[in-house]
């Protein structure tokens, strides 16, 4: 029997699915994944380096252009086969919970009905200093800036800025909180595009391995989720997924 089949019975028999997806999940459509060499005008930058809050407290502007310009890469692209795989194998499973890192929002954008979104989402804009309770989400589509952030429209004292999680900052309590309790109570865990060296996100799938659910990975090079991986399918997810969503459906 092939690993991809072990692989895919091992989905198809799983009881309470929770998938971790990273940025690698929507490489394929076109989104660089964090850690890939930025280009043109920011690749100069180290993304690690834009996305903390002293970053946004030294240069709020350049932090704001650059949330700009990865959102741009967000609007042109599309979720990918292996989005819509999953999607696909809520029909199949009695129990499928999607924990992302990503801020892209395309799990939800293709239906996925039981998303965590552990690290926020890049289409909304904030307060930064929350002035209306953490978060203050602006709908800054009407809003012009020139050489600095919107202001909040509540308290006009502080920019707007992302609605996604810098590094530094805490998850969301809720979100983290529920996502380490459906990691307890999973039976399977699918690892995807995650190189597991951000945390807690990365302690997710150790949490999961060490109440007895069984690890899978899908990343085409190794991460430090690999060690407790029963399998790791090294292949891009947009053609592992849809592949594995159609062994489980022929035995279905
Ligand atoms: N399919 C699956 N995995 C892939 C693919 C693909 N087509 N292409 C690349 N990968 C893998 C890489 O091998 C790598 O292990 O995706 C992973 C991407 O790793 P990172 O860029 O480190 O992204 P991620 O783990 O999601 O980062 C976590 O850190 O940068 C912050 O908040 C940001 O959410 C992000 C978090």
């Amino acid at each position: 029997m092939s690993d991809l089949q072990t692989f895919a019975d091992m989905i198809g028999g799983a009881k309470r699915l929770v998938v971790l997806t990273g940025a690698g999940m929507s490489q394929e459509s076109g989104i660089p994944t964090f850690r890939d060499a930025l280009e043109g005008l920011w690749a100069q930058y180290d993304p690690m380096e834009l996305a903390t809050p002293d970053a946004f407290a030294n240069n709020p502007k350049l932090v704001w252009d650059w949330y700009q310009f990865r959102r741009e890469i967000v609007n042109k692209t599309t979720p990918n086969p292996g989005h819509y795989a999953l999607v696909e194998l809520e029909a199949l499973l009695p129990q499928v919970i999607i924990i992302t890192q990503n801020v892209d929002g395309f799990h939800q954008l293709v239906g996925s009905r039981d998303v965590i979104c552990l690290h926020g989402n890049i289409q909304q804009d904030k307060c930064a200093g929350n002035c209306q309770g953490d978060p203050t989400i602006v709908d800054s589509s009407q809003l012009t800036w020139d050489d600095a952030p919107p202001l909040c429209p509540h308290c006009n004292r502080n920019y707007l800025r992302p609605n996604v999680v810098w590094f530094r900052e805490l998850l969301p309590t809720a979100e983290l909180e529920r996502a380490q309790q459906v990691c307890l109570e999973a039976d399977v865990m699918l690892v995807i595009g995650t190189s597991g060296v951000v945390y807690p996100a990365a302690q997710l799938p150790f949490l999961a391995y060490r109440s007895g659910a069984k690890v899978l990975e899908i990343n085409p090079s190794r991460s430090t989720i690999s060690e407790i991986a029963e399998i790791r399918v090294a292949g891009g997810s947009g053609e592992a997924l849809p592949q594995v969503v159609k062994l489980i459906r022929e035995k279905a």
